[in-house]
Protein backbone atom coordinates (compact mmCIF):
# COMPACT_ATOMS: atom_id res chain seq x y z
CA UNK A 1 0.00 0.00 0.00
CA UNK A 2 0.84 3.36 -0.30
CA UNK A 3 3.36 4.96 2.47
CA UNK A 4 2.07 8.34 1.90
CA UNK A 5 -1.49 10.02 2.74
CA UNK A 6 -2.94 10.52 -0.24
CA UNK A 7 -3.77 14.16 -1.80
CA UNK A 8 -2.50 16.15 0.05
CA UNK A 9 -1.80 19.14 -2.39
CA UNK A 10 -5.14 20.51 -4.02
CA UNK A 11 -3.65 20.73 -7.56
CA UNK A 12 -4.36 18.30 -10.44
CA UNK A 13 -4.00 18.05 -13.97
CA UNK A 14 -6.15 17.10 -16.69
CA UNK A 15 -4.26 15.03 -19.21
CA UNK A 16 -6.21 15.27 -22.41
CA UNK A 17 -4.87 12.22 -25.31
CA UNK A 18 -2.56 14.00 -28.08
CA UNK A 19 -2.31 13.77 -31.12
CA UNK A 20 1.54 13.71 -31.38
CA UNK A 21 4.57 15.81 -29.89
CA UNK A 22 7.83 16.77 -31.32
CA UNK A 23 9.72 19.85 -31.65
CA UNK A 24 12.82 21.28 -29.26
CA UNK A 25 12.15 20.94 -26.20
CA UNK A 26 14.19 22.47 -23.48
CA UNK A 27 14.20 20.81 -19.82
CA UNK A 28 15.93 22.90 -16.68
CA UNK A 29 18.67 21.87 -15.08
CA UNK A 30 20.13 18.89 -13.13
CA UNK A 31 18.92 18.81 -9.44
CA UNK A 32 21.71 16.53 -8.41
CA UNK A 33 24.44 18.62 -9.64
CA UNK A 34 22.86 21.80 -8.96
CA UNK A 35 22.32 20.52 -5.00
CA UNK A 36 26.43 20.11 -5.03
CA UNK A 37 27.07 22.90 -6.97
CA UNK A 38 25.67 24.87 -4.15
CA UNK A 39 26.99 22.90 -1.21
CA UNK A 40 30.42 22.54 -2.32
CA UNK A 41 30.62 26.34 -4.01
CA UNK A 42 29.76 27.36 -0.04
CA UNK A 43 32.44 25.33 1.86
CA UNK A 44 34.94 26.52 -0.83
CA UNK A 45 37.82 28.66 -1.03
CA UNK A 46 36.92 32.47 -3.39
CA UNK A 47 34.09 32.63 -5.79
CA UNK A 48 31.92 29.94 -7.71
CA UNK A 49 29.94 30.66 -10.14
CA UNK A 50 27.09 28.71 -11.80
CA UNK A 51 25.08 28.60 -14.57
CA UNK A 52 22.08 26.42 -15.44
CA UNK A 53 21.36 26.44 -12.02
CA UNK A 54 17.56 24.79 -11.16
CA UNK A 55 15.60 27.04 -9.95
CA UNK A 56 13.22 24.27 -7.76
CA UNK A 57 11.75 23.75 -4.68
CA UNK A 58 14.36 21.44 -4.08
CA UNK A 59 17.20 23.62 -5.22
CA UNK A 60 15.71 26.71 -3.49
CA UNK A 61 15.60 24.57 0.27
CA UNK A 62 19.12 23.73 -0.13
CA UNK A 63 20.32 27.68 -1.17
CA UNK A 64 17.96 28.98 1.83
CA UNK A 65 20.01 26.35 4.14
CA UNK A 66 23.23 27.37 2.78
CA UNK A 67 22.35 31.27 3.44
CA UNK A 68 21.21 30.43 6.82
CA UNK A 69 24.51 29.24 7.58
CA UNK A 70 26.04 32.99 6.30
CA UNK A 71 26.60 31.74 2.77
CA UNK A 72 26.21 34.67 0.41
CA UNK A 73 24.66 33.52 -3.01
CA UNK A 74 23.88 36.11 -5.51
CA UNK A 75 21.38 35.31 -8.19
CA UNK A 76 20.71 36.81 -11.32
CA UNK A 77 18.60 34.41 -13.43
CA UNK A 78 19.85 30.86 -13.95
CA UNK A 79 23.21 32.29 -12.87
CA UNK A 80 24.15 32.21 -9.46
CA UNK A 81 27.52 33.47 -7.87
CA UNK A 82 28.82 32.02 -4.62
CA UNK A 83 31.16 33.73 -2.10
CA UNK A 84 32.70 30.57 -0.36
CA UNK A 85 33.32 30.75 3.29
CA UNK A 86 36.01 28.19 3.27
CA UNK A 87 36.04 24.60 5.12
CA UNK A 88 36.03 26.66 8.74
CA UNK A 89 33.25 29.31 7.70
CA UNK A 90 30.00 28.29 7.92
CA UNK A 91 28.08 29.43 11.03
CA UNK A 92 25.46 28.36 13.19
CA UNK A 93 21.83 28.46 11.59
CA UNK A 94 19.45 30.10 14.37
CA UNK A 95 16.58 27.80 13.57
CA UNK A 96 16.05 24.29 12.16
CA UNK A 97 16.71 23.64 8.46
CA UNK A 98 13.73 22.76 6.39
CA UNK A 99 14.49 20.81 3.53
CA UNK A 100 10.84 20.35 2.49
CA UNK A 101 10.87 17.68 0.04
CA UNK A 102 14.47 17.00 -0.35
CA UNK A 103 15.72 13.58 0.60
CA UNK A 104 18.82 15.07 -1.43
CA UNK A 105 19.33 18.17 0.48
CA UNK A 106 18.71 16.36 3.98
CA UNK A 107 21.06 13.82 3.38
CA UNK A 108 23.84 15.88 1.95
CA UNK A 109 23.40 17.94 4.75
CA UNK A 110 23.62 15.64 6.99
CA UNK A 111 27.53 14.69 5.75
CA UNK A 112 27.85 18.06 6.11
CA UNK A 113 26.92 19.29 9.37
CA UNK A 114 28.26 16.26 11.36
CA UNK A 115 31.32 17.67 10.65
CA UNK A 116 30.89 21.33 11.70
CA UNK A 117 31.82 22.41 14.97
CA UNK A 118 28.03 23.68 16.17
CA UNK A 119 24.30 21.64 16.66
CA UNK A 120 21.95 21.63 14.06
CA UNK A 121 18.48 20.13 13.42
CA UNK A 122 17.31 19.10 10.28
CA UNK A 123 13.68 18.94 9.16
CA UNK A 124 11.37 18.58 5.93
CA UNK A 125 7.56 18.11 4.56
CA UNK A 126 5.42 15.02 5.74
CA UNK A 127 6.61 13.18 2.98
CA UNK A 128 10.43 13.50 3.42
CA UNK A 129 9.76 12.92 7.68
CA UNK A 130 8.59 9.37 6.49
CA UNK A 131 11.87 8.65 4.53
CA UNK A 132 14.97 6.39 5.91
CA UNK A 133 18.40 8.59 7.71
CA UNK A 134 19.43 6.12 10.02
CA UNK A 135 21.58 4.66 6.96
CA UNK A 136 23.11 8.10 6.74
CA UNK A 137 23.31 9.08 10.28
CA UNK A 138 25.39 4.99 10.97
CA UNK A 139 28.28 5.93 8.86
CA UNK A 140 28.61 9.13 9.85
CA UNK A 141 28.51 7.70 14.04
CA UNK A 142 31.08 5.47 12.65
CA UNK A 143 33.20 8.58 11.99
CA UNK A 144 32.84 10.09 15.64
CA UNK A 145 29.67 12.02 14.74
CA UNK A 146 27.00 12.52 16.97
CA UNK A 147 23.54 12.27 15.56
CA UNK A 148 19.87 11.51 16.80
CA UNK A 149 17.38 10.91 14.32
CA UNK A 150 13.39 10.30 15.25
CA UNK A 151 13.47 6.53 14.99
CA UNK A 152 15.19 6.61 12.22
CA UNK A 153 13.19 9.42 10.10
CA UNK A 154 13.86 13.10 10.66
CA UNK A 155 13.94 15.70 12.14
CA UNK A 156 17.75 14.74 12.48
CA UNK A 157 19.31 16.59 15.59
CA UNK A 158 23.12 16.96 14.61
CA UNK A 159 25.67 17.87 17.92
CA UNK A 160 28.98 18.67 15.34
CA UNK A 161 31.64 17.40 16.21
CA UNK A 162 35.40 17.71 14.73
CA UNK A 163 37.41 16.31 13.91
CA UNK A 164 35.57 12.88 12.44
CA UNK A 165 37.81 10.30 11.57
CA UNK A 166 38.23 8.89 8.38
CA UNK A 167 36.51 5.28 8.00
CA UNK A 168 36.64 2.11 5.31
CA UNK A 169 32.88 1.93 4.48
CA UNK A 170 30.41 -0.47 2.48
CA UNK A 171 27.04 0.95 1.77
CA UNK A 172 24.12 -1.50 1.97
CA UNK A 173 22.52 0.07 -1.22
CA UNK A 174 23.98 1.68 -4.54
CA UNK A 175 22.67 5.24 -3.47
CA UNK A 176 24.54 8.24 -4.10
CA UNK A 177 22.65 10.34 -1.45
CA UNK A 178 24.86 8.12 0.79
CA UNK A 179 28.01 8.23 -0.76
CA UNK A 180 27.86 11.94 -1.23
CA UNK A 181 27.09 12.13 2.52
CA UNK A 182 30.19 10.21 3.80
CA UNK A 183 32.55 11.91 0.92
CA UNK A 184 32.05 15.30 2.07
CA UNK A 185 32.16 14.66 5.94
CA UNK A 186 35.38 12.77 5.12
CA UNK A 187 36.47 16.29 3.56
CA UNK A 188 37.27 17.20 7.39
CA UNK A 189 38.07 13.77 8.70
CA UNK A 190 41.04 12.61 9.85
CA UNK A 191 42.93 10.74 7.71
CA UNK A 192 41.33 8.03 4.62
CA UNK A 193 37.70 7.79 4.20
CA UNK A 194 36.83 4.91 1.52
CA UNK A 195 33.35 4.83 0.50
CA UNK A 196 32.31 1.04 -1.73
CA UNK A 197 29.21 0.43 -2.98
CA UNK A 198 27.18 -2.59 -3.75
CA UNK A 199 26.89 -1.38 -7.32
CA UNK A 200 27.41 2.15 -9.33
CA UNK A 201 25.84 5.05 -8.31
CA UNK A 202 25.69 8.58 -9.98
CA UNK A 203 29.00 10.04 -9.55
CA UNK A 204 28.84 13.95 -9.88
CA UNK A 205 30.03 14.68 -6.48
CA UNK A 206 33.39 13.05 -7.06
CA UNK A 207 33.58 14.54 -10.64
CA UNK A 208 33.09 18.34 -9.02
CA UNK A 209 35.33 17.57 -6.57
CA UNK A 210 38.12 17.05 -8.82
CA UNK A 211 37.84 20.26 -10.43
CA UNK A 212 38.08 22.13 -7.03
CA UNK A 213 40.99 20.74 -6.72
CA UNK A 214 40.30 17.74 -4.27
CA UNK A 215 42.70 14.69 -5.18
CA UNK A 216 39.97 12.18 -4.91
CA UNK A 217 40.33 8.25 -5.88
CA UNK A 218 37.73 7.22 -7.70
CA UNK A 219 38.25 3.28 -9.17
CA UNK A 220 36.12 1.70 -11.87
CA UNK A 221 34.22 -0.85 -9.37
CA UNK A 222 32.85 2.30 -7.97
CA UNK A 223 34.85 2.19 -4.67
CA UNK A 224 36.16 6.07 -4.06
CA UNK A 225 38.25 7.71 -1.10
CA UNK A 226 39.49 11.08 0.33
CA UNK A 227 42.26 11.57 2.49
CA UNK A 228 41.09 14.37 4.63
CA UNK A 229 41.14 17.48 5.65
CA UNK A 230 41.00 18.83 2.16
CA UNK A 231 40.10 22.47 0.86
CA UNK A 232 38.21 22.95 -1.72
CA UNK A 233 38.91 25.83 -4.68
CA UNK A 234 35.93 27.70 -6.10
CA UNK A 235 35.41 27.37 -9.60
CA UNK A 236 33.05 27.67 -12.57
CA UNK A 237 30.01 25.23 -12.78
CA UNK A 238 27.81 24.85 -16.05
CA UNK A 239 24.96 22.40 -15.42
CA UNK A 240 23.52 20.53 -17.92
CA UNK A 241 19.80 19.97 -18.41
CA UNK A 242 18.91 16.97 -16.40
CA UNK A 243 18.52 13.79 -17.71
CA UNK A 244 15.95 12.49 -15.48
CA UNK A 245 13.76 15.40 -16.19
CA UNK A 246 14.63 14.80 -20.10
CA UNK A 247 13.35 11.37 -19.57
CA UNK A 248 9.62 12.22 -19.60
CA UNK A 249 10.27 14.13 -22.76
CA UNK A 250 12.06 11.00 -24.17
CA UNK A 251 9.04 8.43 -23.82
CA UNK A 252 7.08 11.12 -24.68
CA UNK A 253 8.66 11.18 -27.90
CA UNK A 254 8.74 7.37 -28.40
CA UNK A 255 4.56 7.46 -27.74
CA UNK A 256 4.14 9.88 -29.91
CA UNK A 257 6.59 11.51 -32.09
CA UNK A 258 5.87 10.90 -35.63
CA UNK A 259 8.21 13.69 -36.97
CA UNK A 260 10.84 13.21 -34.25
CA UNK A 261 11.57 14.88 -30.61
CA UNK A 262 15.07 16.90 -29.57
CA UNK A 263 16.48 17.44 -26.24
CA UNK A 264 19.44 20.07 -26.43
CA UNK A 265 22.01 19.91 -23.98
CA UNK A 266 21.26 17.07 -21.50
CA UNK A 267 23.68 15.46 -19.22
CA UNK A 268 24.22 11.86 -20.51
CA UNK A 269 26.77 11.24 -17.51
CA UNK A 270 27.08 7.28 -17.54
CA UNK A 271 26.21 6.81 -14.22
CA UNK A 272 22.57 8.54 -15.25
CA UNK A 273 21.55 6.82 -17.98
CA UNK A 274 20.64 3.34 -17.97
CA UNK A 275 16.99 4.52 -19.09
CA UNK A 276 18.80 4.61 -22.64
CA UNK A 277 20.42 1.01 -22.44
CA UNK A 278 16.99 0.14 -21.28
CA UNK A 279 14.60 1.99 -23.74
CA UNK A 280 17.05 0.85 -26.82
CA UNK A 281 16.53 -2.91 -25.44
CA UNK A 282 12.84 -2.55 -26.04
CA UNK A 283 13.15 -1.31 -30.00
CA UNK A 284 13.41 2.68 -29.27
CA UNK A 285 15.12 5.06 -31.57
CA UNK A 286 17.05 7.54 -30.00
CA UNK A 287 20.02 8.99 -31.38
CA UNK A 288 22.85 10.95 -29.21
CA UNK A 289 23.49 14.02 -31.46
CA UNK A 290 26.76 16.55 -30.88
CA UNK A 291 28.42 14.60 -27.87
CA UNK A 292 30.46 17.04 -25.79
CA UNK A 293 32.18 17.54 -22.44
CA UNK A 294 30.84 20.44 -20.56
CA UNK A 295 32.91 20.71 -17.52
CA UNK A 296 33.57 17.66 -15.39
CA UNK A 297 29.85 16.34 -17.01
CA UNK A 298 29.20 14.28 -20.84
CA UNK A 299 26.28 16.18 -22.97
CA UNK A 300 24.70 15.49 -25.82
CA UNK A 301 21.50 16.88 -27.92
CA UNK A 302 18.38 13.63 -27.63
CA UNK A 303 16.81 13.08 -30.61
CA UNK A 304 14.10 10.71 -30.54
CA UNK A 305 11.29 8.96 -32.74
CA UNK A 306 8.21 7.07 -32.31
CA UNK A 307 9.06 3.59 -31.81
CA UNK A 308 7.11 0.03 -31.64
CA UNK A 309 8.13 -0.44 -28.36
CA UNK A 310 8.16 -4.40 -26.83
CA UNK A 311 8.51 -6.02 -23.05
CA UNK A 312 12.36 -6.34 -21.35
CA UNK A 313 13.25 -8.04 -18.31
CA UNK A 314 15.40 -5.66 -15.79
CA UNK A 315 17.60 -6.35 -12.84
CA UNK A 316 19.18 -4.46 -10.17
CA UNK A 317 22.18 -3.55 -11.79
CA UNK A 318 20.12 -1.55 -14.75
CA UNK A 319 17.79 -0.24 -11.48
CA UNK A 320 20.38 1.48 -9.77
CA UNK A 321 21.55 3.87 -13.12
CA UNK A 322 18.21 4.63 -14.08
CA UNK A 323 16.49 4.93 -10.37
CA UNK A 324 14.74 8.40 -10.55
CA UNK A 325 13.11 6.60 -14.58
CA UNK A 326 11.63 4.21 -13.25
CA UNK A 327 8.32 5.67 -13.10
CA UNK A 328 8.60 6.98 -16.34
CA UNK A 329 9.79 3.42 -18.13
CA UNK A 330 6.31 1.79 -16.34
CA UNK A 331 4.23 3.99 -18.36
CA UNK A 332 6.57 2.88 -21.71
CA UNK A 333 6.38 -0.60 -20.41
CA UNK A 334 2.44 -0.36 -20.48
CA UNK A 335 2.55 1.14 -24.16
CA UNK A 336 5.12 -1.48 -24.96
CA UNK A 337 3.55 -5.19 -26.81
CA UNK A 338 4.63 -7.81 -24.36
CA UNK A 339 5.62 -7.76 -20.83
CA UNK A 340 8.25 -6.11 -18.94
CA UNK A 341 9.72 -7.79 -15.74
CA UNK A 342 11.62 -5.15 -13.36
CA UNK A 343 13.82 -7.03 -10.56
CA UNK A 344 15.75 -5.75 -7.70
CA UNK A 345 14.08 -1.98 -7.42
CA UNK A 346 12.79 -2.13 -3.71
CA UNK A 347 15.02 0.97 -2.99
CA UNK A 348 11.66 2.88 -4.79
CA UNK A 349 9.81 2.15 -2.18
CA UNK A 350 11.91 4.89 -0.29
CA UNK A 351 11.89 7.28 -2.40
CA UNK A 352 9.19 10.33 -2.49
CA UNK A 353 6.31 7.70 -1.92
CA UNK A 354 6.86 4.26 -2.50
CA UNK A 355 7.36 4.51 -6.10
CA UNK A 356 5.86 0.68 -6.63
CA UNK A 357 3.00 0.54 -4.75
CA UNK A 358 2.13 4.16 -6.58
CA UNK A 359 2.36 3.20 -10.02
CA UNK A 360 0.95 -0.34 -9.49
CA UNK A 361 -1.91 1.44 -8.38
CA UNK A 362 -1.77 4.22 -10.88
CA UNK A 363 -1.18 1.75 -13.66
CA UNK A 364 -3.98 -0.60 -12.80
CA UNK A 365 -6.64 2.35 -12.68
CA UNK A 366 -5.93 2.70 -16.45
CA UNK A 367 -6.71 -0.69 -17.27
CA UNK A 368 -2.87 -2.14 -16.97
CA UNK A 369 -2.49 -5.30 -15.72
CA UNK A 370 0.41 -5.39 -13.24
CA UNK A 371 2.04 -7.89 -10.94
CA UNK A 372 3.43 -5.48 -7.80
CA UNK A 373 6.13 -7.82 -5.74
CA UNK A 374 8.07 -7.13 -2.99
CA UNK A 375 11.32 -5.92 -5.60
CA UNK A 376 9.75 -4.44 -8.41
CA UNK A 377 6.60 -4.94 -11.43
CA UNK A 378 5.66 -7.43 -13.73
CA UNK A 379 4.14 -5.09 -16.60
CA UNK A 380 1.73 -6.18 -19.54
CA UNK A 381 1.69 -3.70 -22.47
CA UNK A 382 -1.77 -2.67 -23.54
CA UNK A 383 -4.39 0.12 -23.97
CA UNK A 384 -4.78 2.53 -22.03
CA UNK A 385 -8.36 4.13 -20.80
CA UNK A 386 -8.36 7.38 -18.99
CA UNK A 387 -9.03 6.97 -15.41
CA UNK A 388 -8.28 9.32 -11.89
CA UNK A 389 -4.59 8.51 -10.63
CA UNK A 390 -3.60 9.96 -7.46
CA UNK A 391 0.49 10.62 -7.57
CA UNK A 392 0.50 10.91 -3.68
CA UNK A 393 2.21 14.32 -3.89
CA UNK A 394 5.37 12.15 -6.09
CA UNK A 395 6.50 14.88 -8.68
CA UNK A 396 8.11 11.78 -10.65
CA UNK A 397 4.93 10.05 -10.70
CA UNK A 398 2.50 13.02 -12.00
CA UNK A 399 4.76 13.69 -15.01
CA UNK A 400 4.74 9.83 -15.88
CA UNK A 401 1.45 9.81 -15.65
CA UNK A 402 1.09 13.48 -17.64
CA UNK A 403 3.31 11.08 -20.57
CA UNK A 404 0.61 7.98 -20.31
CA UNK A 405 -1.81 10.25 -21.55
CA UNK A 406 -0.33 10.27 -25.68
CA UNK A 407 -2.16 6.58 -25.15
CA UNK A 408 -5.20 6.92 -23.51
CA UNK A 409 -8.28 6.76 -24.99
CA UNK A 410 -9.59 9.34 -22.74
CA UNK A 411 -8.61 12.11 -20.21
CA UNK A 412 -6.08 11.15 -16.90
CA UNK A 413 -6.79 13.07 -13.72
CA UNK A 414 -4.08 13.39 -11.93
CA UNK A 415 -4.43 14.16 -8.40
CA UNK A 416 -1.64 15.78 -6.04
CA UNK A 417 0.42 17.66 -8.94
CA UNK A 418 2.06 20.78 -6.56
CA UNK A 419 5.08 18.81 -6.12
CA UNK A 420 6.16 18.81 -9.61
CA UNK A 421 8.08 22.01 -8.79
CA UNK A 422 10.25 20.15 -6.89
CA UNK A 423 12.24 19.19 -9.69
CA UNK A 424 10.59 20.96 -13.11
CA UNK A 425 8.69 24.07 -11.97
CA UNK A 426 7.80 24.78 -15.91
CA UNK A 427 6.65 21.23 -16.51
CA UNK A 428 3.21 22.54 -17.69
CA UNK A 429 4.87 25.58 -20.21
CA UNK A 430 7.32 23.03 -21.51
CA UNK A 431 4.58 20.14 -22.00
CA UNK A 432 2.22 22.27 -23.46
CA UNK A 433 5.34 23.44 -26.10
CA UNK A 434 5.83 20.14 -26.85
CA UNK A 435 2.10 18.93 -28.02
CA UNK A 436 1.02 17.65 -24.34
CA UNK A 437 -2.33 18.78 -23.34
CA UNK A 438 -2.69 19.35 -20.04
CA UNK A 439 -4.85 21.41 -17.85
CA UNK A 440 -3.94 22.49 -14.40
CA UNK A 441 -6.79 22.77 -12.01
CA UNK A 442 -7.44 23.24 -8.15
CA UNK A 443 -9.28 19.70 -6.60
CA UNK A 444 -13.06 19.99 -6.78
CA UNK A 445 -13.21 22.71 -9.52
CA UNK A 446 -13.23 19.36 -12.14
CA UNK A 447 -15.80 17.36 -9.93
C1 LIG B 1 20.27 11.52 -5.85
C2 LIG B 1 20.43 10.17 -5.68
C3 LIG B 1 19.36 9.19 -5.86
C4 LIG B 1 18.14 9.78 -6.56
C5 LIG B 1 17.82 11.15 -6.06
C6 LIG B 1 18.98 12.10 -6.25
C7 LIG B 1 21.42 12.41 -5.63
O1 LIG B 1 18.93 8.72 -4.60
O2 LIG B 1 17.03 8.94 -6.41
O3 LIG B 1 16.68 11.69 -6.74
O4 LIG B 1 21.40 13.57 -6.08
O5 LIG B 1 22.39 11.97 -5.00
P1 LIG B 1 19.73 7.57 -3.80
O6 LIG B 1 21.02 8.11 -3.40
O7 LIG B 1 18.87 7.29 -2.62
O8 LIG B 1 19.83 6.41 -4.71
Amino acid sequence: MPQHPPTASSEAYIAHPAESVGGTVGVPGDKSISHRALLLGAVANGTTTISGFLHSEDCLAMLAALRAMGVNIEESGSRLTIAGVGAYGLRQPAESLDLGNSGTAIRLLMGLLAAQPFDSVLTGDESLRQRPMERVAEPLRAMGAQIATDRGRAPVRIHGTRPLSGIDCTLPVASAQLKSAILLAGLWGDGRTTVRSPGPSRDHMERMLLTMGVPLKPEANGTVSVAGPVTLTGTSIDIPGDFSSAAFFIVAGLLGAADGLLLPAIGINPTRTGLLTILRSMGAKIELRNERQSGAEPVADIYVEKSDLRGVEIGAQLVALSIDELPILFIAAAAAVGTTVVTGADELRHKESDRLAVMAAGLKALGTTVDERSDGLTIEGGPLRGARVDSHGDHRIAMAFAIASLRARSAIEILDTSPVATSFPDFLTVAARSGLRLDAVTAGSHE
